[in-house]
């Protein structure tokens, strides 16, 4: 990445590397589809590290520190992150716990506050992890769909609440905080509305707040821990949405001050599950990544208006509503009267099942997208695109797609279940 002389980076790390140069990576992004295909699905970032994460790294390696992880300098880092970027002045490093990754973090955290066969709410249409994990942990999902305008539905909600009591004695609340995959920022009155909500029917709240920096312009990021009624709720985020770093594992658990009692009774193997370099470059990223992260972020508003444009151009008839956060799109392709018939067993939780318009795009347009139905209740006629790819890449994508389109309105009979099926390795 281009730097001047103190080493700060200058350009859009979103335009940094070559399509070439990230087909060489070996990750779930660039492996699962065939090299024709362009991969706008998993929530990877087609950038290079950051260049402090990547110091920190090169300095472990190059001294050999790869022994075993002491101290508290990432929750320090993510400490000051939050005072500076969100005003989150009574975060407590005493009140953390490391632990392997956010989705174990969440698993870990419902261990302690609730029980086998309970409940566990969650919003829908959601990350599908928060439906397989949850259920491999012997809770119960109920969802809570989400509004027409895709926020949190209140009634929905209170009615989610109320059932999830009649299950078990310890429900909890699944929240994604920004939401995932509607690009959503809850904001402070509705998150206030939540805990309280959530006080009344004895529903601990489990927030996810892994994509907390990713907010962009027009937005504000609310720490769930900072609403007035959320002193019992539970936090857990790490670095590796913002900064990429999803195979470098390590996340925090963050407690509020009625939590903290639950949180020491948080089993020690936990915190075994982190590595030490994963902690390195986490620590780096929310103590030194800041700049790096500003020009992600306009990068990443470029992006939501370029796709606005595109699809207006060549998918006219899908409904776009510009994510506030993230760098996720959820498309609606309900106009484009594309099957959507869900494959056979197809529950929500599997990312990468495919069914209806994503099935169709990676068909027909060579562009490998998240298909809406993993997502639960709300998704079946959507797709997730990922934006977080270069403006050259996302124009191809979208052009592609539009084509694919075109096309396939022209001879209805060839969609998602004809012949033309390429088979992913
Ligand atoms: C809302 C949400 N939570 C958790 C994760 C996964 O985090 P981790 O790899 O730390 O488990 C993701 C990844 O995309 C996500 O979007």
């Amino acid at each position: 990445m281009a730097s001047p002389v103190d080493g700060s980076p200058t350009q859009n790390p979103l335009t940094v590397l070559t399509l070439a140069e990230l087909r060489q990576r070996t990750s779930v992004k660039w492996r699962m589809h065939p090299p024709d295909v362009l991969p706008l699905w998993v929530a990877e970032m087609d950038v290079p590290l950051a260049p402090v994460v990547a110091d920190a790294l090169r300095r472990a390696v190059d001294l050999g520190d790869t022994g075993y992880p002491h101290g508290t300098a990432y929750a320090e880092a993510l400490g000051e992150f939050a005072a500076e970027r969100w005003g989150w002045h009574d975060f407590r490093v005493e009140r953390t716990a490391v632990v392997p990754d956010v989705m174990m973090g969440i698993v870990e955290v419902l261990r302690l506050v609730t029980d086998p066969g309970d409940a566990v709410v969650v919003c829908s249409p959601v990350y599908p992890p928060f439906y397989a994990f949850v259920g491999h942990a012997d809770r119960r999902v109920i969802e809570a769909p989400l509004g027409p305008d895709l926020r949190i539905d209140l009634a929905a909600l209170d009615e989610a609440f109320r059932r999830a009591r009649e299950y078990g004695r310890r429900p909890a609340f699944l929240l994604c905080n920004p939401h995932n995959p509607t690009g959503v920022v809850h904001r402070r009155d509705e998150l206030e509305a939540v805990a309280d909500l959530a006080d009344r029917h004895g529903v601990r709240v489990v927030s996810d707040e892994i994509h907390a920096p990713l907010v962009l312009s027009g937005a504000r990021f609310t720490p769930y821990l900072t609403v007035a009624g959320a002193e019992n709720a539970f936090a857990l985020t790490s670095a590796s949405k913002a900064w990429n770093l999803a195979g470098l594992k390590a996340a925090l658990a963050v407690a509020g001050p009625r939590a903290a009692a639950d949180l020491d009774r948080m089993p020690e193997e936990v915190s075994h599950g982190p590595s030490h370099l994963g902690i390195l470059a986490h620590t780096a990223a929310f103590r030194a990544g800041g700049r790096w992260l500003d020009l992600l972020l306009d990068g990443l508003d470029a992006n939501r208006t370029l796709l606005e444009t595109l699809l207006a151009k060549h998918l006219p008839s899908v409904g776009y509503r510009r994510p506030e956060g993230t760098y996720l799109a959820w498309l609606d392709c309900t106009g484009l009267g594309i099957d959507t018939e869900r494959p056979a067993g197809g529950e929500p939780g599997v990312a990468s099942d495919l069914a209806g318009p994503a099935q169709m795009f990676l068909d027909r347009a060579r562009v490998a997208l998240s298909s809406g139905h993993v997502f639960g209740t709300g998704g079946t006629g959507f797709v997730r695109l990922n934006l977080a790819t270069s403006p050259a890449v996302l124009t191809e994508a979208v052009t592609r797609m539009g084509h694919a389109v075109g096309a396939q309105q022209a001879s209805p009979r060839t969609g998602a279940d004809d012949e033309i099926h390429h088979h992913s390795p």
